[in-house]
């Protein structure tokens, strides 16, 4: 597999065309899109169609949380899409993820564990008071026992993570070259840190879609795995 492969293109926008005409630059020089909340909750299923015409493998990161009727629904019609790729919340419980295995088909269902964005005192104010690890290791044992085939975590953790469930795809988002801003991320690592620890695919937004030159970042992305492996 070369490392192009590896990497996931974060399209965090809003509007369809400027979606389309991003895609259209980078579509040679990357391994699959990730589509969120911000995408879908504008283009919706429609523009998740849109998106399939260039034949890249879709991460629908949609990150279901809720009771296990109402996300069993939701994934159904979501599975019309046929995503590559779709993510619910390894909180919302074991009910929860167990009631969507009849229902993936080849879509690989993978669990969030904890957002990137939060730390140690995030999870302290709401009363949880082991470590992140502990933390993310107990989500990521709910979601192993109960089906699910990946799941996504902070770079920070996939070594640990490697090393206890060798079979599970392992999504990191939270990547930085070595000179970016982290912006709202608090849980961060190289691209070739996080491969080098194991991880399976990088999701990767801002250090590509705000780039003047996205093909030159997503080559220096490159470059960094290629340094640290
Ligand atoms: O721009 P940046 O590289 O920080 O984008 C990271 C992407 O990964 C965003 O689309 C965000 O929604 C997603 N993500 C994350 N942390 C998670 C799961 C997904 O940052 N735990």
């Amino acid at each position: 597999m070369s490392f192009k492969n590896k990497i996931f293109c974060a399209l965090d926008f809003s509007e369809l065309e400027q979606t389309i005409q991003f895609t259209n630059k980078i579509k040679n020089h990357i391994g699959g899109i990730k589509i969120g909340l911000e995408f879908f909750c504008k283009n919706g299923p429609a523009g998740v169609e849109r998106l399939k015409e260039f034949e890249l493998p879709i991460f629908l990161d949609l990150k279901l949380h809720d009771i296990p009727n109402t996300v069993t629904k939701a994934f159904r019609n979501l599975m019309s899409l046929s995503p590559a790729y779709l993510t619910v919340h390894l909180n919302g419980g074991k009910r929860m993820i167990e009631g969507l295995i009849e229902y993936k088909k080849k879509t690989k269902l993978i669990g969030v564990s904890m957002l990137t964005s939060l730390d140690q005192n995030d999870l302290k104010k709401s009363g949880i008071l082991c470590d992140e690890m502990s933390y993310v290791e107990k989500l990521v044992k709910i979601g192993a026992s109960s089906g699910i085939d990946g799941v996504v975590s902070s770079p920070k953790e996939v070594k640990l993570l490697r090393k206890k469930f060798k079979k599970l795809i392992i999504i990191t988002p939270g990547i930085r070259l070595p000179d970016d801003d982290k912006n709202d991320q608090k849980r961060t690592e190289t691209p070739g840190k996080a491969i080098k620890n194991g991880s399976s695919l990088l999701i990767i937004g801002r250090t590509i879609t705000k780039s003047i030159n996205p093909i030159s970042s997503i080559e220096k992305i490159i470059q960094n795995i290629e340094n640290a492996i």
